[in-house]
């Protein structure tokens, strides 16, 4: 399933300026790589890939680094931040920097981010797996759904979530876990979307439980109201 996946993933993937190109994480001497992918999932909490684009880039225009942004006074990141909404992210932005810069650096386990100011449990697996290629589960809504569909997944959410976990947990390969995430992301937002999943250009149809049910369009299944 990963591999197949992958191969897909090394033709399709999104070009977006927080992403190393797929394949193995070329080496990250000035460590900023952990820094644009914390900052872009922060700013993709809530918010669309297009609406984050421009933001993302005056930001690391303006703080290349994250000793840069812990710097910076927490009235300027607000004002830059304005038009993304949620400020109390922009406000967790600020202190995570600043707690960031005090440790020296990233931490590079999930429980170590995990513990920065703003940083749940997807994040935290986010950044592990795309900035650190550390092996982490990473399920946000387009993920729930990929996988709600593989594994056609009969309960509705949120009692799924757990059964999604673990069938997530299963098919997350060792290596290349972060490129495995972003393309269940990829996968998810151009191929195996809400409404008209497009099964025939899918990478995973032969493996896929709801697409041999003829209606995969029903995972995740809705509550009864
Ligand atoms: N949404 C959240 N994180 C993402 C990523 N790394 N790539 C694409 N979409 C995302
Ligand atoms: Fe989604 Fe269809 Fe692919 Fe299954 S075969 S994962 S339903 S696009």
């Amino acid at each position: 399933m990963a591999s197949a996946l992958l191969a897909w993933y090394d033709r399709h993937a999104r070009d977006l300026p927080w992403r190393a190109p797929p394949g193995d994480p070329p080496p990250d001497p000035g460590r900023v790589r952990p820094y644009r992918v914390w900052l872009s999932e922060i700013m993709l909490q809530q918010t669309t890939v297009a609406a984050v684009k421009p933001y993302f880039a005056t930001f690391v225009r303006r703080w290349p680094t994250v000793e840069a942004l812990a710097a910076a006074p927490e009235e300027e990141v607000l004002a830059a931040w304005a038009g993304l909404g949620y400020y109390s992210r922009a406000r967790n932005l600020v202190k995570c920097a600043r707690a960031v810069a005090d440790l020296g650096g990233f931490p590079d386990s999930e429980a170590g981010l995990r513990a920065l100011p703003g940083v749940g449990e997807y994040t935290a697996a986010a950044i592990a797996a795309i900035a650190f290629g550390r092996r982490a589960v990473v399920v946000d809504a387009n993920v729930e759904r990929v996988v709600a569909r593989l594994f056609a997944v009969e309960d509705s959410l949120p009692a799924a979530r757990k059964a999604i976990r673990a069938a997530a947990d299963a098919i997350t390969p060792q290596t290349r876990s972060g490129d495995f995430a972003q393309a269940m992301m990829d996968l998810g937002s151009a191929v195996c979307t809400a409404r008209q999943p497009k099964c025939l250009l899918c990478p995973l149809s032969a493996n896929c439980a709801a697409q041999r049910t003829g209606d995969p369009a029903r995972f995740p299944v809705k509550a009864p109201k």
